[in-house]
């Protein structure tokens, strides 16, 4: 009744999207790894720039990961694209894209979710992709209070999803969640009057249609200040790398001054501290939210006639390369204010 009902309507709603043409798993991994990320119209930007540029998994593993980056720019959570090139890295090694539900897993950054799409759109392989639609869906069509976000949750919803699932049609009822989630059953103001679920659905009987899916609550989010120095000197000016096992892993940021949260700062304090006493201050308490932080920044601007001693994990670049360099959002923010 429920599949039946919900397939009925997926085909007369369903939105007609790219790489629902397609069983390349390539194209099919590359769309849900940036629709993890954005909305369907940003999403549909990026993904055709990724497949003009990298038509094959061949071509993306060849690619540099600062070209990964740079095509990712804009869309955050860095550490998905890294994830996507070494997923890329491990296709091309293999000789072939993995076709089983459990080799799909394997990926690096391929989670129970994008597993089941991509087995289930490019394989036709009966696994059920619950992604926040669905929880939404079946938490309301089924009246079930169950957080979403803990463990009994997900294993609740997923074999209740899969038990749904028709599997002569595993690729139509996933889309018709997704579809269904996203036009339908709505987070705000879903159209239970138009719904064709409406005599079935639990929380419309029961008034729960808003208290429905049930979220735990997570952790409070720590605030990091942090001070970057923009240095120009003849023309150049110095930017690291991020190391690894902090925020923006393997993006650019210019220098670095304080940190509340460092364990190392690059730079010695003293050094930092006369540099910035002689800089010009550009902005103040620039609010950046990330997943699990707030980000307060300040930006200082510096002209001098020879290059301060600094830290190796500095490099002088041509101001006129930056364009080539990999920037988090608030820097690129920064940087419009120079
Ligand atoms: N969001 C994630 N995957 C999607 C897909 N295949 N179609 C539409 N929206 C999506």
């Amino acid at each position: 009744m429920f599949t039946q009902t919900l397939l009925n309507w997926y085909h007369q709603h369903r939105r007609d999207l790219p790489w629902r043409h397609t069983q390349d798993p390539y194209a099919i991994w590359i769309s849900e790894i940036i629709l993890q990320q954005t909305r369907i119209q940003q999403g549909l930007d990026y993904w055709l720039r990724f497949m003009q540029r990298w038509p094959h998994v061949e071509d993306l593993a060849a690619a540099t990961q600062d070209e990964v980056l740079r095509q990712w720019q804009g869309l955050g959570y860095y550490s998905r694209a890294r994830n996507l090139h070494a997923a890329a890295k491990q296709i091309a090694a293999l000789g072939h894209f993995p076709d089983t539900l459990e080799d799909i897993r394997h990926l690096k950054g391929v989670g129970d979710y994008t597993a089941a799409a991509i087995a289930s759109f490019a394989f036709g392989i009966p696994a059920a992709a619950v992604d926040g639609n669905a929880y939404r869906v079946l938490a309301r069509h089924y009246g079930i209070d169950t957080p979403i976000n803990t463990t009994q949750g997900k294993k609740l919803f997923t074999t209740l999803a899969q038990s749904l699932l028709p599997a002569d049609q595993p690729a139509a009822f996933n889309q018709a969640m997704m579809d269904f989630g996203a036009i339908q059953c709505t987070p705000q103001s879903p159209r239970c009057i138009l719904c064709p679920l409406q005599d079935t659905c639990d929380a419309l009987h029961t008034g729960r249609i808003e208290g429905l899916p049930v979220k735990q609550r997570t952790l409070t989010i720590q605030t990091r200040r942090i001070t970057y120095l923009y240095l120009r000197c003849n023309h150049h000016t110095a930017l690291r790398r991020r190391p690894s096992g902090d925020i923006w892993q393997g993006l650019w940021e210019p220098l670095l001054t304080t940190d509340t949260l460092a364990k190392h700062m690059p730079l010695p304090e003293a050094t930092a501290q006369a540099l910035i006493a002689q800089a010009i201050p550009l902005r103040q308490n620039v609010k950046h939210i990330l997943t699990h932080r707030i980000l307060l920044a300040d930006f200082y601007f510096l002209e001098l006639p020879t290059r301060p001693a600094l830290t190796d994990s500095y490099t002088w670049i041509a101001e006129d390369q930056l364009d080539h360099y990999a920037l988090p959002r608030l820097i690129q923010i920064l940087f419009e204010a120079l």
